[in-house]
């Protein structure tokens, strides 16, 4: 069935044409048939591509006001064959948050914030991870392995039951707790490995052969990048079609600012943007585990794995990015960069960042408002800039990095109000 333009109908019944014309080696341009189930060229990624004039003339941006407020409004520039068999737990578009009085405490007035922490299981990795595990329902799997630092694990996990997929979940053994009882709880097959994520990565290639699963690790499949993409489209449809001037983004394997990157390219040839001004995009990391940082400063293509990597952002704890290339290539193209934020800064950054807007920073979110503070003061941005902070997560997730010990009440003492006051306010504004 077609969509045609004006018509209202539920999502839920509508089969979406399908674009996809090919798979395209990242590294290479090597084309691969789009009709099967691919992992990598080469060890190196594979993009999706589309028939571009095709969707301009099946779908405009006026289109889009009339369906329902999810990632699955841009289906023609989505992979899937079928709006009937996407795997769904109702992946809303995310707020975007005007952030007046953190930005003006950072020299960014202009400053927002794209909550993806409302997505379900609580972070950003449930738009690349239903696309994924769609497609992987689509080709037959029925079985997949995953490397986490946390919430990509999470959110494979819930997307794995709610397609009859058996998974497997391998994690650093300091995860935090939340990220391994959603696992858990999902019906995962979850393991604390005593290693870091690549650790991981290399149980997962080592049990292909073994336990014949399909192999899911960012970027080892062609897909999550593209459920990564509707955080760039929906951005640009909420700014009507007006890309900001900056995008401030933690990476840690790449997909987020990979994908967004390749929306914004996919819009531009669309004709779809009011004007073809792309942002700058940043890449944040930690001071701990910096190897985008460092591949940057020296201007190289691929980054050097960083040894006794560190952070209490854990989902940015990614010692080397099988697609380094490709987030570098994008910073460079953007004429944005990437910068590390000290490592002992983070929570200070996370407890300001939480308190002042009420939005729930993750750690890794938090690195980037230290980064935007260190980019205003150097100059690299300018006051007037339309700057946007991705919070890639849900702080509440973290139970572990939050240290909150709250003062205890009697409740059945008298209570002195006096010093509560005091105790709340300090003595001079009691
Ligand atoms: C909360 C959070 N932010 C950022 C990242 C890094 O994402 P990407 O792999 O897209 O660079 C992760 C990855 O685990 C994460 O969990």
């Amino acid at each position: 069935m077609e969509i045609r333009r004006g018509e209202k109908q539920s999502m839920s019944t509508i089969l979406s044409d399908c674009h996809v014309t090919h798979l395209e080696s990242a590294i290479d341009g090597t084309r691969h048939d789009a009709g099967v189930l691919q992992s990598t060229h080469q060890g190196r990624p594979l993009w999706v591509r589309y028939d571009l004039d095709a969707i301009r003339e099946s779908v405009t941006p006026a289109d889009l006001l009339s369906r329902p407020p999810t990632m699955w409004r841009y289906h023609e520039l989505l992979p899937n064959r079928s709006m009937k068999d996407i795997v769904s737990l109702g992946e809303g578009m995310s707020p975007l948050l005007a952030c007046p009085r953190l930005g003006e405490s950072l020299g960014v007035p202009g400053l927002m914030v794209k909550d993806e922490s409302q997505l379900p299981t609580g972070s950003f990795k449930a738009r690349g991870l239903c696309m994924a595990i769609t497609m992987a329902k689509h080709f037959g799997v029925e079985r997949i392995a995953i490397p986490t630092a946390g919430n990509a694990g999470g959110a494979a996990a819930a997307y794995a039951a709610r397609a009859g997929i058996e998974a497997f979940v391998f994690m650093p053994d300091d995860t935090p707790a939340i990220n391994q009882y959603e696992c858990v709880l999902a019906g995962a097959h979850a393991f604390r490995v005593n290693g870091l994520i690549d650790a991981c990565g290399r149980i997962v290639r080592e049990g292909i052969d073994e336990l014949g699963w399909f192999d899911l690790s960012t970027l080892k499949e062609p897909y999550r990048i593209e459920g990564k993409k509707t955080m760039g489209l929906e951005l640009a449809e909420q700014l009507d079609w007006e890309l900001p001037d900056v995008i401030v983004y933690p990476t840690g394997g790449g997909t987020g600012l990979i994908g967004m990157w390749k929306a914004f390219q996919e819009l531009k040839e669309l004709g779809w943007l009011k004007n073809d001004r792309m942002p700058r995009m940043v890449s944040v990391q930690s001071t701990g585990c910096d190897p985008i940082v460092q591949a940057f400063d020296k201007g190289l293509r691929f980054a050097e794995p960083v040894k006794n990597a560190r952070t209490v952002a854990r989902g940015i704890r990614v010692p080397g990015a099988v697609g380094d290339f490709m987030i570098l290539d994008a910073i460079r193209e953007s004429g944005g960069c990437a910068i590390s934020v000290p490592e002992e800064t983070i929570l200070e950054w996370m407890a300001e960042a939480n308190s002042n807007e009420g939005i729930p920073f993750c750690p890794e979110s938090s690195a980037c408002v230290g980064a935007v503070d260190s980019l205003a003061r150097d100059g690299w941005l300018d006051r007037d800039e339309r700057v946007v902070i991705f919070n890639t997560g849900a702080v509440q997730k973290y139970t572990e990095t939050i240290a909150v010990d709250l003062p205890e009440m009697d409740c059945t003492e008298t209570i002195d109000w006096e010093n509560f006051r005091a105790s709340c306010h300090g003595d001079d504004k009691a």
